[in-house]
């Protein structure tokens, strides 16, 4: 079997974007690669690390998403970036032989210090993101790694760092290739491009009913369409694009009544916001298992941290050796 990693950066409970974006997409492919994932919690740390009080609560919310959605502990292996402490071994000795204008000219790092408004008063950690990345993917030879668009030039990166080291010492390192998800775009309910926690207009794959039901209802529709028998425009309409998505069988029926004026905004939503609760109901079942047994999950945590410390420091060792350190 081929090998695969892949990580999240803890951002506490997972949202639908997440479920759809990538944790869909690992769950078929636990099946068919030897799979590490990561909570990086270290990566976390490049852009907040003044604020760490809630890292451990993320972390622990995030994995028992993980498998709730029925990532399986038995195919998979689960781990706590920190924990595995020959990432940052790698780290260091990576960071050696990255030349600085590849992650001086690295896209996501301008793109994120524009929306983080960061000037230029950011780390040197945050600079070194990729670099970090690289050991994540080298440590384990992970030959395919599943990213959002965005994370590709981070891959590209990656591979530039493990041609170098192949090419000074030894040929030890596979060139990884990203695996982009064939996603639906997952827009946020205030009708944004992308769904997203920072934003505010996310839906937890966990959501309460409540809130749920709140974030539907506030969802917005066609502007045209004002009162109930107004002809509406679901091409344009995010309660829309979520039946698609979730409300497969009656979705030709609200577009048809939509259009001709015979279904109104607020029962739509009403019938949205319950076919998305309906649709997580295992899923919330399954947390709550998890959410009782807090032992269960750090055991899961501490067995795949074993797994995953002796796939990293036989790596290391290979790399010490091939950098004839191994004195
Ligand atoms: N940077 C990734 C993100 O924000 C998270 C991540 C860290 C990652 N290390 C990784 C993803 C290694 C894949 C492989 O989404």
């Amino acid at each position: 079997m081929k090998s695969l990693f892949s990580g999240m950066r803890p951002t506490g409970k997972l949202h639908i974007g997440h479920y759809f974006g990538a944790l869909k997409n690992w769950k078929k492919l636990q099946d068919e690669y030897k799979c590490i994932f990561g909570a990086m919690d270290l990566h976390a740390l490049t852009t907040s690390f003044e604020d760490t009080d809630k890292i451990g609560e993320n972390i622990i919310d995030m994995i028992i998403d993980w498998l709730s959605v029925g990532l399986d502990p038995n195919k998979a292996t689960f781990m706590i970036q920190s924990h595995v402490r020959e990432h940052s071994e790698l780290h260091l000795v990576l960071s050696m032989l990255t030349p600085l204008p590849w992650l001086q000219r690295n896209p996501v790092l301008k793109e994120q210090v524009k929306s983080l408004n960061l000037g230029d008063s950011f780390s040197y950690g945050l600079l070194g993101y990729p670099v970090l990345m690289a050991a994540d993917i080298l440590l384990y030879k992970s030959d395919i790694v599943p990213v959002g668009e965005d994370q590709v030039p981070h891959i590209e990166i990656t591979r530039e760092i493990a041609r170098r080291f192949n090419f000074y010492y030894k040929e030890i390192f596979p060139l990884p290739k990203p695996k982009l998800t064939e996603t639906p775009r997952i827009p946020g309910v205030d009708g944004k491009e992308k769904m997203s926690k920072s934003l505010g207009n996310h839906i937890l794959i966990s959501e309460p009913k409540e809130s749920l039901e709140k974030k539907v209802m506030s969802m917005v529709t066609d502007p045209q369409k004002i009162r109930l028998k107004d002809p509406g425009h679901p091409e344009v309409c995010t309660v829309f694009y979520f039946h698609k998505m979730f409300n497969k069988e009656e979705v030709s029926q609200i577009e048809e009544d939509c259009k001709k004026g015979a279904l109104g905004c607020v029962a739509c939503k009403r019938n949205l916001a319950k076919k998305i609760y309906e649709y997580f109901a295992p899923i919330r079942e399954k947390r709550a298992k998890y959410e009782n047994d807090p032992d269960l999950v750090k055991n899961i945590i501490r067995e795949g941290e074993k797994k995953a410390r002796e796939i990293a420091s036989s790596t290391m060792d290979e790399v010490r050796e091939a950098m004839k350190m191994s004195y």
